[in-house]
C-alpha cells in the first residue's frame, strides 16, 4: 500500500522587523521629587529608574503604536502585514479595540486587527498569538505592537506607581517561515493566576464597576498596585516561567546570550537572573531611561539593544514577562538579521 505523504510542518513565526518609539517629553526623578514625597536616590536605588518619557496631552496609545509600527514595518523591508495585533492595558477607548485604527493609519486597512490584553505580559502573549495565526495558515505577516500610556491611568500623586511607569511603544513584524531559521519564536510558556487579580488594577471603566451602578471615585479611576506583593510574585513567576521554557527547548542557562525581561524594576530583573544562575551582564535592562512601559517594555528594550549592537544576529534570547492578572510568559528566539536596523534614538527619529 502506498504510504501517504507526510503533511508539511506548520509554518513558524519568524521575526523580521523591530522598532521602538517613546514620546519626546521626559520626566526625571528630580521632577517627581518636586511634587511627591520622594527623591532621586530612593528611586534609583530601589528601582534602577532615572527618567521616563510621557505622552503629551491629547496623545493616545494608538499615536505611539503608529510611530513604532511604521518603523518596525520599515525595518522589515516590506511595509505590508495581513494582521495587526496591539497589546495594551491603556487602549484609546474601552470600545472599539485600538488595533483597527492603528492598522488603517499605517495603510493596512483591511488587515485583521485586534487587541490582546495581558497587562505587562501582553507582548509575550501577543507573540504566541501571532505564532498561532501563522501556524494555522490564517496569517502570513503579522505586525505586533506593544504600546501603553500609563501616564493616563497612574495617579500623579501616588509615589509608589508614579515613579515606575513611563509611556512608549515597541513593535515587531513576524513572517511565515521555518522553525530552524534565525528569528523563529517558540517554546512558549504562558500562565496566569486570577486569584491575585486585586494586586494590579484599574477598578473603573469596565462592566464590574459599571454594573454596580455608581460613579467611580478618583481612586477607582487610577491604576493601583500592591507593590511589595507584586514584587515577590514577579521574581518567583518569572524565574519559574523562564525555567519551564528553557526546559522545553533543552537549553541550559549557559545557552542564553541575552535575557530580555519585562522591565519592571532593576532589582526584580537581577533577582530573576541570579535565581536562574545567569550573569547579570546578560540581562538586558534599559529601564533607567524609560521606566516600566508595560506591554512596550520587551520590544523597546530589544530595539535599544539591537540598535546599540549589543544584541547581534545569531545571539540566543530568552524573553520573559510578568504582569497584572496575574499573568506571565516566556519564549526563545535566535536573533535574525533585519533588512534595516532599528534607529539608536529612542525618541523622534
Ligand atoms: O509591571 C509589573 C508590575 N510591577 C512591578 O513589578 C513593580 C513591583 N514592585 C516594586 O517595584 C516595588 O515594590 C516598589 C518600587 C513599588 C516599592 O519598592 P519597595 O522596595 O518594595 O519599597 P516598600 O514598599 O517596601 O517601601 C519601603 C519604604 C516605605 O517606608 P517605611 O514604611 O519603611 O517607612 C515606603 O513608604 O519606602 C517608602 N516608599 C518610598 N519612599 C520614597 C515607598 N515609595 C517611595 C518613594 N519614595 N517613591
Amino acid at each position: 500500500m502506498p504510504s501517504k505523504n507526510p503533511s508539511p510542518p506548520a509554518p513558524a513565526a519568524v521575526l523580521c522587523g523591530l522598532a521602538g518609539w517613546v514620546p519626546p517629553g521626559v520626566v526625571t526623578n528630580d521632577d517627581l521629587a518636586v511634587r511627591l514625597d520622594t527623591d532621586d536616590l530612593w528611586i534609583r536605588t530601589r528601582t534602577g529608574i532615572r527618567r521616563r518619557h510621557v505622552a503629551d496631552a491629547g496623545q493616545a496609545t494608538s499615536d505611539l503604536a503608529v510611530e513604532a509600527g511604521r518603523r518596525a514595518l520599515r525595518s522589515s523591508g516590506d511595509e505590508t502585514a495581513d494582521s495587526v495585533i496591539v497589546t495594551t492595558t491603556t487602549p484609546d477607548r474601552p470600545c472599539p479595540a485600538t488595533a483597527p485604527v492603528v492598522a488603517t493609519r499605517l495603510g493596512l486597512a483591511g488587515a485583521a486587527a485586534f487587541d490582546v490584553g495581558a497587562v505587562c505580559t501582553g507582548f509575550v502573549y501577543g507573540l504566541a498569538t501571532a505564532a498561532g495565526l501563522i501556524a494555522a495558515g490564517v496569517a502570513r505577516r503579522v505586525l505586533l505592537i506593544g504600546a501603553d500610556t500609563y501616564s493616563t491611568v497612574v495617579d500623579p500623586l501616588d509615589r509608589t506607581s508614579a515613579i515606575l511607569f513611563g509611556d512608549g511603544a515597541g513593535a515587531v513584524v513576524l513572517r511565515a517561515g521555518d522553525a530552524d531559521e534565525p528569528g523563529a519564536v517558540g517554546h512558549f510558556d504562558l500562565g496566569s493566576d486570577g486569584a491575585h487579580e486585586d494586586l494590579i488594577t484599574v477598578a473603573a471603566g469596565g462592566s464590574r464597576q459599571r454594573s454596580a451602578g455608581f460613579e467611580p471615585t478618583r481612586a477607582e479611576r487610577h491604576f493601583a498596585m500592591r507593590g511589595k506583593e507584586v514584587y515577590r510574585h514577579a521574581v518567583t513567576r518569572m524565574a519559574a516561567s523562564a525555567r519551564t521554557t528553557l526546559g522545553r527547548a533543552g537549553w541550559k542557562t549557559d545557552d542564553v546570550d541575552h535575557f530580555v525581561p519585562h522591565q519592571a524594576n532593576l532589582r526584580i530583573l537581577h533577582s530573576v537572573a541570579d535565581d536562574l544562575g545567569l550573569p547579570r551582564e546578560r540581562c538586558v535592562a534599559h529601564l533607567d531611561a524609560v521606566g516600566n512601559t508595560g506591554a512596550a517594555s520587551i520590544p523597546l528594550a530589544l530595539a535599544d539593544a539591537v540598535a546599540e549592537r549589543r544584541i547581534r544576529p545569531g545571539d540566543r534570547l530568552l524573553l520573559t514577562a510578568f504582569g497584572g492578572g496575574l499573568t506571565w510568559g516566556s519564549c526563545l528566539t535566535t536573533w535574525p538579521g533585519l533588512a534595516e536596523a532599528p534607529q539608536p534614538k529612542r525618541t523622534t527619529a
